[in-house]
């Protein structure tokens, strides 16, 4: 270790809140989907800093964007007027069908943002809902709201009470989740694949089931697509392909390519029970955020990047299956798209230095799961590249037995 990551390991261990546990690499910069470290090393990134570097890194448009804005004016408030969020909020909706956005600067906001106005909708309507029926696996976010939403005991348990009313249900058992709805069910949130619990799709008939429940019951859905939308599938939005028509969905993560940006849309029914200062945030949605949001959607939909992550995918799975048949210790390979989850049949922990030892990087997540959310511009030969070093740290792993 040079002089100068000690000095960023020692700094960083004497005044930053210990609540990461950081793998011991200093990353300093950053092209398309490599990443090199503090002392040169070049690293193939198939995690996109936890599915948010959409663009890669250093990209040449969204670098000029968030420059050029920089230069012009990042943030006045919400107290004025500025072109670009209303352009935004336009594109979201002709991309989601959910006419109304509301901006905000993660996904844990959006969540939280998505929660209250599920309450407002029924609130306004005076008929108020408690309670809400949430998916077991489910990761939502760490504020006080999107966690009580999330099923993680060990997240919950030394921040409690939490918000009460909570059902959590198994994800596809629609027998469990009718049993938990009824007429006090203000909402059903949703992650249309489970990313943090690890990447687990919903099944099309637990979509369906769903959607039976909130017709007969009225409770709105709410769909998570933090980790899984924005083309991450090879469609805009997972939900779609689940037959899922949600009336509030909260993005994140991939929307701005790194710059700090949360979204929750919502149907004109939802929209027209929410009045002046119902709900607010200082920075959300500014001219900085909206600028790159603005850019990484244009290299999405019209750049035909969303078009070529379907085609990428096939090929992710096929590579990823041949891993599985050649590796004893993969279980089951689940996803879409460019998000995957590897299940071992053991802790996956030791893969993911394993992993940095041969230049690539992924994390664990869910204990036994090694995910991959790599960064929607990556190649198919690229993308070869990382999964043969990926496949050799997986040997590496098994040949020591997990002692690495
Ligand atoms: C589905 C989902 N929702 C919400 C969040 C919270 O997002 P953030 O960490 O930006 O608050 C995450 C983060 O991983 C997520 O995966």
């Amino acid at each position: 270790m040079t002089t100068e990551v000690a000095d960023v390991q020692s700094l960083e261990a004497r005044y930053v809140l210990q609540t990461y546990r950081r793998s011991p690499v200093t990353f300093v910069r950053g092209e398309g989907v490599r990443l090199y470290d503090s002392e040169g090393r070049e690293y193939l990134d198939l995690l996109s800093g936890i599915g948010v570097a959409s663009l890669g890194h250093a990209h040449p448009a969204l670098s000029r964007a968030i420059a050029e804005q920089a230069q012009t004016l990042i943030h006045t408030s919400n107290l004025f007027f500025h072109p670009l969020q209303g352009q935004l909020a336009e594109r979201l909706a002709s991309l989601s069908g959910l006419p109304r956005a509301f901006f905000c600067n993660s996904g844990a906001e959006a969540v939280e943002a998505c929660l209250k106005f599920a309450r407002r909708y029924w609130y306004t309507r005076g008929e108020p809902r408690p309670e809400i029926v949430a998916l077991e696996e489910s990761f939502h976010g760490r504020t006080f709201g999107s966690l009580s939403v999330t099923s993680d005991e060990h997240y919950r348990t030394p921040f409690g009470p939490l918000l009460s009313g909570v059902r959590f249900v198994p994800a596809n058992d629609p027998a469990a989740l009718r049993a938990a709805a009824s007429t006090s069910t203000a909402a059903i949130i949703a992650e249309p694949i489970q990313g943090e619990g690890g990447v687990r799709p919903l099944t099309p008939s637990f979509g369906a089931a769903i959607m039976e429940v909130c017709r007969q019951t009225g409770a709105l859905l709410i769909a998570d697509e933090v980790q899984s939308g924005l083309g991450r599938t090879g469609v805009p939005f997972y939900s779609s392909t689940l037959g899922m028509k949600p009336d509030l969905m909260s993005l994140g993560k991939a929307l701005a390519g790194g710059v700090p940006i949360g979204a929750a849309l919502m149907s004109d029914e939802v929209a027209r029970t929410i009045s002046f200062g119902d709900h607010g945030s200082t920075y959300g949605g500014n001219l900085l955020a909206c600028r790159a949001a603005l850019c990484v959607l244009d290299q999405l939909v019209e750049g035909g990047l969303i078009a070529q992550i379907g085609r990428i995918g096939r090929r992710v799975e096929e590579r990823l299956q041949a891993m599985a048949a050649a590796h004893p210790s993969v279980k089951q390979v689940r996803g879409a798209g460019l998000i995957w989850g590897l299940d071992l049949n053991r802790d996956a922990t030791p893969v993911v230095p394993a992993a940095l030892s041969r230049s690539v990087i992924v994390n664990r997540t869910a204990e036994t799961v090694v995910r991959l959310l790599p960064p929607l511009v990556i190649s198919g030969d690229e993308l070869d590249e990382g999964l043969e070093r990926l496949d050799a740290a997986l040997s590496l792993v098994e040949a020591e037995g997990g002692s690495h």
